[in-house]
C-alpha cells in the first residue's frame, strides 16, 4: 500500500476509534432506560399481576453503520453533528401483549421527570403505506458521569408481537432488496399487515372479555364468602389476623 493509502487507513481507524469512545455514553443511556423497563416490568407484575412486556432488546449503532448513515443523509461529519442528526445511535425496542398496553407502558415512561420526548410517532394510528405499525418515541435522558452530565438521545420503539412478528420479517425479506418492489407484493405486504393488525384486535377483545369474566368470578367469590354467615365481628378479626389492617365493608 502507498503512503496515501496508509494514511487513509490510519485516519479510518481514528475516526472508528473516535466514534466507539463517543457511543459509549449512549450505552448508559440504554442501560438507564433499560432499568427503567425492568422497574416498570416488575412493579406491574406485582401491583396488576400481569405482565405487559412480551420481550425487549436493545442495540447500540454500530460505529460502521454511523459513519453509513453520516454519509446516506449527508450529515456534517463532526461529533457535535452526529449527536444531534443521528437520534437512534442507541435504541430499545418492547414488544408488548396488547396494542393496549403500548400506549400504558409509553405513558409510563414519557411521564417520567427526567425523561423527555423529542419526538414521538404513532405508526400505530397512522401506519406507514407497506403496513408497518409500531409507535416510535425518541427520548432524551441526562447521563451523569465522573466529570460532566451529558443528554443522550435514546430511540424507543414499542409494538405488539403481532407487530414485530411483521416488521421482523418484513425486514428480513427487502432488507438490501434497492429496487422498487413489484406493487403485487405491496399489496401482499400491506395484506399481511392487515391481518396482524386484526389478529391484535381479536386477541385484546378476548383478553378484555375474559377480564371482564374474572372480574365477574371474583366478585361471587366475594359474595359467597359474604354468604357464609360468618359473624362480623369474627370475620373481622380473620382477616385481622390475615392481612393486619383489611376493614369490611
Ligand atoms: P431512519 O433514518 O431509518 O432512522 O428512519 P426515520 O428517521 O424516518 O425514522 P422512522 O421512525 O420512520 O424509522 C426508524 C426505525 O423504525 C427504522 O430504523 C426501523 O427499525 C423501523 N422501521 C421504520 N419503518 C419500517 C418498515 O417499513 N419496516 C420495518 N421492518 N421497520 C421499519
Ligand atoms: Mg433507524
Amino acid at each position: 500500500m502507498n503512503q496515501a493509502g496508509q494514511n487513509y487507513l490510519t485516519q479510518f481507524k481514528e475516526a472508528i476509534n473516535e466514534l466507539t469512545r463517543f457511543t459509549m455514553v449512549y450505552k448508559f443511556a440504554m442501560d438507564e432506560l433499560n432499568t427503567k423497563i425492568n422497574i416498570l416490568k416488575e412493579e406491574f407484575q406485582y401491583v396488576h399481576d400481569y405482565n405487559p412486556i412480551e420481550h425487549c432488546n436493545s442495540r447500540l449503532k454500530s460505529p460502521e453503520s454511523i459513519l453509513q448513515k453520516v454519509i446516506r443523509k449527508n450529515i456534517d461529519f463532526s461529533l457535535p453533528s452526529i449527536k444531534e442528526n443521528i437520534k437512534d445511535i442507541a435504541g430499545i425496542r418492547i414488544s408488548c401483549s396488547f396494542i393496549n398496553d403500548i400506549y400504558r407502558i409509553s405513558e409510563m415512561i414519557e411521564k417520567q421527570k427526567d425523561v423527555e420526548v423529542v419526538e414521538r410517532k404513532d405508526y400505530i394510528k397512522n401506519p406507514k403505506p407497506n403496513g408497518y405499525q409500531s409507535l416510535h418515541l425518541i427520548l432524551k435522558i441526562p447521563v451523569f458521569m465522573s466529570d460532566r452530565e451529558e443528554d443522550v438521545y435514546v430511540e424507543l420503539q414499542i409494538r405488539t408481537i403481532a407487530m414485530d412478528f411483521w416488521a421482523s420479517l418484513e425486514h428480513k425479506i427487502f432488507y438490501k432488496y434497492n429496487k422498487e418492489i413489484p406493487e403485487r407484493l405491496t399489496k401482499d405486504l400491506k395484506e399481511a399487515a392487515l391481518s396482524a393488525a386484526e389478529l391484535d384486535r381479536k386477541m385484546e377483545s378476548i383478553h378484555r372479555e375474559v377480564n371482564h369474566l374474572k372480574k365477574v368470578n371474583e366478585d361471587s367469590d366475594l359474595g359467597d364468602l359474604l354468604s357464609l354467615d360468618i359473624p362480623k365481628n369474627m370475620m373481622q378479626s380473620i382477616l385481622k389476623d390475615l392481612s393486619g389492617s383489611i376493614k369490611l365493608p
